[in-house]
């Protein structure tokens, strides 16, 4: 029996510089380098910071995730790396990375799509895909609802944030609240000593007439200002802001929103697995709350862990090996840095 291949993967779309190692569907290294401490002064990922970080992480990165994995880099079949969508000048490094080790080690490379790679790292933590599946990926950048029958093949986007990213408010109202950036875990600690009925905050694109143009699309940039007026007018009166409760109640309008559309979303293709991925899948209301609706629905929820769900090269190179898997052809030595690589595109 031929052996799985080992793949490395390279992922450089935001501020973490992964570089993983896969054989088949095991995971045998994921080295990080994280840029987050340098953006956190300006409440946001600064690209240029992010490019500079990756120009100098990449090398070590890929000498540490070798090490960890045990292999040399002429070891591998080939090299995956993140093609797009992600920040211009951010992916440009790994992308040029990618070309100079499969150049230097005469191996094909794949130019793969990141939101794909979110889908696909799922192998690693649970084993083949399921035949039918509803993707929701959800991060600072992205909150898209996919339908996923073969990740190889593409995905087909059936819903998409129609302003912010879900995990680009937790970021938001952790600035309003005060708290660090980024702002998702930060919410998500504080909101376990919270009620979460303290306040009612608006559940976007819920009402009768938003669903019939909006089933699968979300909003979250109305929740966003009814938190921040809600805290203002309580600073205004001179009263505290409870930052436990406002952050509970916070954090149950976008996991409700979140888990009520992604299940009318599997039920809408017929699909029984429910697959959460992205930064704010760590989230822990929106894993128990995904839990106890999908089993009223019989459906089943795969969340791959925390370090898996957040940037890491680890999905890339879990991408990269099922599309070898599968026996696509690999992308060009000329493969683009894509920014705005589409959702359909798997691989460049
Ligand atoms: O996937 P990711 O690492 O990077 C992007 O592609 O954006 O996601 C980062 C996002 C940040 O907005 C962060 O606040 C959010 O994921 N996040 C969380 C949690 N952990 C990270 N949001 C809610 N609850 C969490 N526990
Ligand atoms: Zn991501």
């Amino acid at each position: 029996m031929k052996s799985e291949p080992l793949i490395l993967g390279i992922e450089t779309s935001c501020d973490e510089t992964g570089v993983g190692i896969v054989r088949g569907q095991t995971l045998l290294a994921d080295a990080i380098a994280s840029s987050v401490e340098e953006h956190a002064r300006f409440g946001g990922v600064v690209p240029e910071v992010a490019s500079r970080a990756h120009l100098e992480a990449m090398v070590p990165t890929i000498r540490r995730a070798c090490e960890t994995a045990g292999i040399k880099p002429s070891d591998v079949d080939a090299v995956a790396v993140t093609s797009g969508p992600g920040l211009a000048g951010a992916l440009l490094v790994g992308v040029a990375a990618a070309k100079g080790l499969a150049l230097s080690l005469d191996k094909p490379i794949y130019g793969v799509n990141h939101l794909a790679a979110h889908v696909a790292v799922d192998t690693l933590e649970h084993g083949q895909l399921p035949k039918g599946c509803v993707a929701m990926l959800v991060s600072g950048g992205h909150s898209s609802l996919l339908a996923v029958e073969d990740i190889t093949e593409g995905v087909v986007p059936m819903g998409n944030t129609i302003d912010d990213a879900a995990g680009e408010a937790f970021d938001k109202v952790a600035r309003v609240l005060g708290l660090p950036f980024p702002g998702g875990p930060w919410i998500d600690k504080a909101a376990r000593d919270g009620d979460s009925q303290y306040v009612t905050f608006p559940r976007g694109l819920t009402s009768q007439r938003d669903l019939e143009r909006h089933r699968f699309d979300f909003s979250f940039s109305g929740l966003k200002t009814a938190v921040a007026r809600w805290v203002e007018a309580r600073r205004r009166d001179g009263e505290d802001v409870p930052v436990n409760h406002v952050a509970a109640a916070f954090q149950e309008a976008v996991c409700d929103v979140l888990t009520r559309k992604a299940i009318d979303a599997c039920k809408d293709r017929g699909f029984e697995h429910l697959l959460i991925g992205g930064g704010v899948a760590a989230n822990s209301r929106l894993r128990a709350m995904a839990e106890e609706r999908a089993a009223a629905a019989g459906i089943a929820v795969r969340v791959p862990r925390p370090a898996l769900c957040t940037d890491n090269g680890a999905m890339v190179a879990a991408l990269g090996s099922e599309l070898v898997r599968a026996g696509k052809s690999p992308s060009p030595l000329d493969l683009p840095a894509d920014s705005s690589m589409p959702i359909t595109e798997v691989l460049n």
